[in-house]
């Protein structure tokens, strides 16, 4: 379906729980969260449903997102059931990649296609400060199991952090020159109660160019990415840079997002929100919702601007 602005809504991201196995110092506040109720959070049944619907519309790519999707009971099935439906082209995990080890294999027969892991230092000590408590190893264990079942391709997503990892930049670029891996470099978004901390260790991904002039910029194939992709001379992976702040990509966003307690995002850096359950108890059809909330998408985000609203809500709660 078309947005108001022309743009093709095909790209729906999909939050299946707002809690997660660790508690990044960006996203998490330290103490964890308040669990939500069980039944505030939408049923495996009813996302299910809400993909048959968002297809009708002309979607063809979900993202399985969290918190971390790979501690909500139900996954499996919740990817079973997606994967099986006939114009869904693309169906992927972003996940914090801890678990991917002992269920890489699993997700693979499930009818995954690939996954996007986060990683914010290669290092074991930095990893541990960042996530607040995560074991590299695992991850790089998760990382190993998901290229051996064929979850590919494999994407790494690196926050950029001033005065935190921009030390590590050149093992990151390493690691997708010498690897079939690429690695996403995601300015620090202002998001929720970590807004003024983000604010603070914000660097522009700009700092990656300077730093390695040789990286040759790759022609998009897929239009609505949020990346941009270079590969270093005879490098095997790419190098992707995702600006969101700096040169924000509002003009080829074909996404909308659906929170875990079930409120549908038309865009990330909006507080705007339609709440599905409520909207359907006042006997709206699921699919008009997804129209109107297709219809809704503002023609880009203000984050750069003076009059730039904080967003309310978490990561965790929305999935990136
Ligand atoms: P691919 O399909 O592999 O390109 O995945 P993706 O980049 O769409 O998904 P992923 O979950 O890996 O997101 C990577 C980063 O891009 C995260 O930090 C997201 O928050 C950010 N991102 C994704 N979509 C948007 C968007 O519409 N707006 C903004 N500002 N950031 C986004
Ligand atoms: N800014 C940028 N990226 C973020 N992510 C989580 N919070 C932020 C933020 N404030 C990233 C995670 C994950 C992806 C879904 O979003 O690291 O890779
Ligand atoms: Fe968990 Fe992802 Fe948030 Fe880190 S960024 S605490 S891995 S939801």
């Amino acid at each position: 379906m078309l947005d108001n602005r022309g743009r093709k809504i095909n790209y729906l991201r999909i939050s299946v729980t707002d809690l997660c196995n660790l508690r990044c110092r960006y996203c998490m506040p330290e103490e964890g969260l308040c669990k939500k109720k069980h039944e505030d959070i939408l049923r495996i049944e009813e996302i299910e449903e809400i993909v048959q619907e968002a297809v009708k519309l002309g979607v063809n790519k979900v993202r399985i997102t969290g918190g971390e999707p790979l501690i909500r009971k139900g996954i499996m099935e919740l990817i079973k059931k997606v994967s099986a439906i006939d114009k869904i082209k693309d169906i992927a995990m972003t996940t914090n990649g801890a678990l991917l080890g002992k269920y890489a294999k699993e997700l693979k027969e499930a009818g995954l296609n690939r996954v996007n892991i986060s990683i914010d230092s290669l290092d074991k000590e930095k990893f541990y400060e960042i996530t607040r408590g995560g074991n590299i190893r695992e991850v790089l264990d998760g990382i190993e199991e998901a290229k051996r079942v064929g979850l590919m391709p494999i994407k790494l997503n690196t926050v950029l952090i001033g005065g935190f990892n921009d030390d590590e930049i050149e093992d990151f670029v390493n690691l997708a020159a010498n690897e079939d891996i690429d690695v996403r470099f995601i300015e620090l978004m202002p998001l929720g109660q970590a807004s003024t901390w983000a604010k603070e260790h914000f660097i522009p991904n700009t700092i990656i160019l300077d730093r390695f002039p040789e990286l040759i910029p790759l022609c998009k194939d897929d239009k609505g990415s949020p990346a941009q992709y270079y590969k270093m001379p005879k490098g095997r992976g790419r190098v992707g840079l995702i600006n969101p702040i700096s040169r924000h990509f509002c003009s080829s966003c074909n996404r909308i997002r659906i929170t875990a307690d079930g409120r549908i995002k038309p865009c990330l850096h909006s507080n705007y929100e339609l709440n599905i359950r409520s909207l359907r108890k006042q006997n709206m059809e699921l699919l008009d919702i997804l129209k109107l909330a297709v219809e809704s998408k503002p023609k880009e985000h203000t984050i750069n601007n003076y009059e730039f609203e904080p967003i309310v809500r978490n990561m965790y709660q929305i999935g990136g």
